[in-house]
C-alpha cells in the first residue's frame, strides 16, 4: 500500500504564561492511502493539536513551534506555500470536528455553505451543477427531504443531523484524507453507531483514507485496522487492531481497554478509570510519562523513556515492561495491581 502521510518526530510546544509547554513530544506515524487509523488517547494526550499542526492551524510562531516532518503525498505540509495549503484543506485534506459549529457558519443556509465549498476548490463549476452535487451529497449522508433541509439554516438540524451535514461539506471535494476528531463524542449513543456507520460506509466507497481521533477505545474498535495510542504528547503503542485487542502490550493501552464501556455488565462493574491523572505538561517526568499511574513501573521507568521494541512487523511498544505486561496478560492478571499478582 502507498503512504499517504507520514508523519516524523513531530514536536509541538506552546508559549504561555507559565513558560512553555511542549503538547506533542516526538511523534511518529504513517497512514496508507485508504487505511483507518484510530489514533486513542485520554483527554489532553495531544491529538488534537497532532492535527492541527498538519493542517497549520495552530497560532503562529511564537506562540507555538512546531518541528519534524509532516509528508503528505511527498510534499512537507510544515513548509508548504499558503496557496497549496489552501488547496489542499477542505480539497485533499478534509477534516470534521466534534462541534460542527466550528466549520458551519450559523448565518449561512446550509445549501449556500455546501456550493461554496464547491466553488471555492473548483471556481469554473457551474452554480447549478454544484447546487446538483450538493444536493445528492445530503442525500448520500443520509438527511432525509434533501431539497427543503438545503434551504435551512444550521440551528435548524439537530446534532447528529448538523454531524452528517459537516461530513456532506467534507466530502464534496473528494479528500484522499479524512481526519474525524471525536466527530460522535457530542452524540448519544444510537446516534454516534449510525455516524460511524456512515462513515465506515462512505470509506468503503471512495477509498479515502481516514484518521479517527478519540478518547474512547470502544469507538475505533469496530472502525481501524490500526490504532495509534498517545499518552502526553508520545505514542505508546501501535498496531494492527487485532493485535491491539489481542494482545495489549502497554499498561496504558490496558487501562484504555479496561475503560470501554460495557453495557453488558452490572451497573456497579461497569466503568473502570485509570487511577490517577495525566502529568503537567510543562512538568512532565523524565521517564516514561505513564510511570506515575503504571502498575508495572519500575526504577527505570521513573529514569530513562524506553525505546520502541518491535513485537511483529505490525506492533511497536514503547515500555520497559513489555515482557512483564505481555505474561500478564496472557495469564489474564493484566487488570491487577503489582500486589495481587505477585500473590
Ligand atoms: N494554544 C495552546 N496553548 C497552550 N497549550 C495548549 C494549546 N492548545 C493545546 N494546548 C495543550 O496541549 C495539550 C494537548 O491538547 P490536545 O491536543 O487538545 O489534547 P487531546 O486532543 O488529546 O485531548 C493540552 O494539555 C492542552 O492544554
Ligand atoms: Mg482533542
Amino acid at each position: 500500500m502507498t503512504t499517504l502521510l507520514s508523519i516524523r518526530d513531530l514536536r509541538v510546544a506552546f508559549k504561555t504564561d507559565d513558560g512553555d509547554v511542549t503538547a506533542v513530544d516526538g511523534i511518529d506515524y504513517e497512514l496508507a492511502a485508504g487505511e483507518t487509523l484510530g489514533i486513542v488517547g485520554e483527554s489532553g494526550s495531544g491529538k488534537s493539536v497532532t492535527n492541527l499542526a498538519l493542517m497549520r492551524l495552530l497560532p503562529p510562531p511564537p506562540a507555538s513551534r512546531v518541528t519534524g516532518e509532516i509528508l503528505f503525498d511527498g510534499v512537507d505540509l510544515l513548509k508548504a506555500s499558503a496557496r497549496t495549503l489552501r488547496e489542499i484543506r477542505g480539497g485533499r485534506i478534509a477534516m470534521i470536528f466534534q462541534d460542527p459549529m466550528t466549520s458551519l457558519n450559523p448565518f449561512l443556509r446550509v445549501g449556500t455553505q455546501l456550493v461554496e465549498m464547491l466553488r471555492v476548490h473548483d471556481p469554473k463549476m457551474k452554480r447549478k451543477e454544484a447546487r446538483a452535487r450538493a444536493l445528492a451529497m445530503l442525500e448520500r449522508v443520509g438527511i432525509p427531504a434533501a431539497a427543503r433541509r438545503f434551504r435551512q439554516y444550521p440551528h435548524e438540524f439537530s446534532g447528529g443531523m448538523r454531524q452528517r451535514v459537516m461530513i456532506a461539506m467534507m466530502l464534496l471535494n473528494d479528500p484522499e484524507l479524512l481526519i474525524a476528531d471525536e466527530p460522535t463524542t457530542a452524540l448519544d449513543v444510537t446516534i454516534q453507531a449510525q455516524i460511524l456507520d456512515l462513515l465506515r460506509d462512505l470509506q468503503a466507497e471512495r477509498k479515502m483514507a481516514i484518521a479517527l481521533i478519540t478518547h474512547d477505545l470502544g469507538v475505533v474498535a469496530g472502525m481501524a485496522s490500526h490504532i495509534l495510542v498517545m499518552y502526553s504528547g508520545k505514542v505508546m503503542e501501535e498496531s494492527s487492531s487485532r493485535e491491539l485487542f489481542e494482545t495489549p502490550s502497554h499498561p496504558y493501552t490496558i487501562g484504555l481497554m479496561r475503560s470501554i464501556p460495557r453495557p453488558d455488565l452490572p451497573e456497579g462493574r461497569r466503568l473502570f478509570s485509570i487511577p490517577g491523572r495525566p502529568p503537567d505538561l510543562d512538568r512532565r517526568p523524565p521517564g516514561c510519562p505513564f510511570a506515575p499511574r503504571c502498575s508495572f513501573a519500575r526504577d527505570l521507568c521513573h529514569r530513562e523513556h524506553p525505546p520502541e521494541t518491535r513485537l511483529s512487523a505490525t506492533h511497536r511498544v514503547f515500555c520497559w515492561a513489555v515482557d512483564d505486561v505481555r505474561a500478564a496478560v496472557a495469564a489474564g492478571q493484566a487488570g491487577l495491581t503489582a500486589e495481587e499478582r505477585a500473590r
